[in-house]
């Protein structure tokens, strides 16, 4: 089981304002994972892109910016993360559907030729997790990527030291954050049906995954 959505959302609701400005101290190779991100999709720009756990927009700025010819959903569960999104998206309206969906048990409509996640998944717990990840690959079509950026657990205490993490976790992590090793991300993923699954980036413990759905 996941915090109730209500849980999560509350504390995404409270932490809206000062977001964007935060998310960059604590994950200091912010950029560099969207350079990643946009480096994957060049390889195959996608007609349709779905953002799970959107947040306040960047990423979806970020792709319709560089590929014009995208459309793109987003989904979050927080009404004032999504309300900063729909701000900052404003001039790309006619572009992108912003919605209110919970990603444990998401209302995926439609194909994409690429879903992401940046930041998102690790809210999940890991049955959530492995269900997300069948329901994305349905959801791709044939040649399609899914691109997971999180944070991954280490898969050793003995890295922890090595990846500057906290002795203590603080409080808010151990209720919001359950992250899991990128070992069974990936073992997840190649259960969910994805043809071929790599690291394409990793900095302490925070990666970035690439997922590729086989050709027809
Ligand atoms: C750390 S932020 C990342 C936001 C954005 N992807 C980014 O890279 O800046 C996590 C986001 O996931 C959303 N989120 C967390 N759990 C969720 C869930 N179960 N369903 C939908 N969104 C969720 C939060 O509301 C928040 O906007």
């Amino acid at each position: 089981m996941t915090d109730t959505p209500k849980g999560v959302g509350e504390h995404f609701d409270d932490w809206a304002p000062s977001y964007d400005a935060q998310i960059r101290e604590m994950v200091p190779r912010y950029e560099e994972i969207h350079e990643t991100l946009l480096a994957l999709l060049a390889l195959r720009p996608p007609n349709r892109f779905l953002d799970l756990g959107a947040g306040t927009g960047y990423t979806l700025r970020r792709v319709l910016e560089a590929f014009p010819s995208t459309v793109a959903v987003g989904l979050d569960v927080s009404t004032e993360m999504l309300g900063r999104a729909r701000e900052r998206l404003a001039d790309l309206a006619d572009r992108v559907e912003l919605r209110s969906s919970d990603i444990g048990s998401p209302e995926i409509e439609g194909s994409f030729d690429a879903i992401v996640s940046i930041l998102a998944v690790h809210h999940l717990y890991a049955d959530e997790k492995r269900h997300l990840f069948s329901r994305i690959w349905e959801h791709i079509e044939p040649g399609g990527i899914m691109v997971l950026a999180d944070y991954f657990r280490p898969a050793s205490d003995r890295l922890s030291e090595l990846y500057h993490l906290p002795k203590e976790p603080d409080p808010h992590e151990v209720e919001h954050d359950h992250p899991d090793t990128a070992a069974e991300h990936i073992a997840w993923l190649i259960a969910a049906g994805f043809a071929a699954v790599d690291v394409v980036w990793k900095y302490d413990d925070v990666g970035v995954l690439v997922a590729w759905r086989a050709e027809r």
